[in-house]
């Protein structure tokens, strides 16, 4: 029997304002909404979740920190901090679990601030423009490489 898949699923600055925070981007569905689509979508993957949210740097990074031995891999919205933070980029090459970074709205089509990632660099995949399925596709695509990982 195959073992049930563990994923954290980290999301970073203003995510829980979502519904509130520039609906003609990220929608009008709640932070609420987001973590029930992605239990739904992980309970379709067999695959069990850990979803956090934080408006810290530093509490994201010891999430990550701590997520070596009791997960198997790692979602990932840095949100802002996408941006910004080499300090998150550093602790998830640290543990060197299979990330994957997601954001909801196209990165790559907006402000040219947006375009860098420093999380991306120490992901296996990123995924952006798709709203919340990309978190169904993140955890997709985790199991995917996992499953070639022995
Ligand atoms: C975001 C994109 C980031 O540029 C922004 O700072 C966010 C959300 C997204 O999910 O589209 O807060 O990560």
């Amino acid at each position: 029997m195959n073992k049930t898949l563990k994923i954290l699923v980290i999301n970073g600055p203003n995510l829980n304002m979502l519904g509130i925070r520039e609906p003609d981007i990220y929608g009008r569905k709640t932070y609420k909404d987001l973590v029930a689509f992605i239990q739904e979508a992980a309970k379709k993957l067999n695959i069990e979740v850990d979803v956090r949210q934080s408006n810290h740097e530093g509490v994201i990074i010891d999430w990550i920190q701590e997520a070596l031995g009791k997960f198997d891999g790692i979602v990932i919205n840095p949100a802002a901090y996408t941006h910004t933070s080499i300090g998150i980029m550093d602790a998830l090459k640290a543990v060197a679990l299979p990330a994957v970074e997601v954001h909801i709205s196209d990165i790559s089509t907006r402000e040219d601030f947006r375009h860098i990632s420093y999380a991306s660099k120490a992901c296996i995949a990123t995924i952006a423009g798709h709203g919340f399925d990309g978190y169904r596709m993140a955890l997709e695509k985790c199991k995917e490489v996992l499953a070639t990982t022995p």
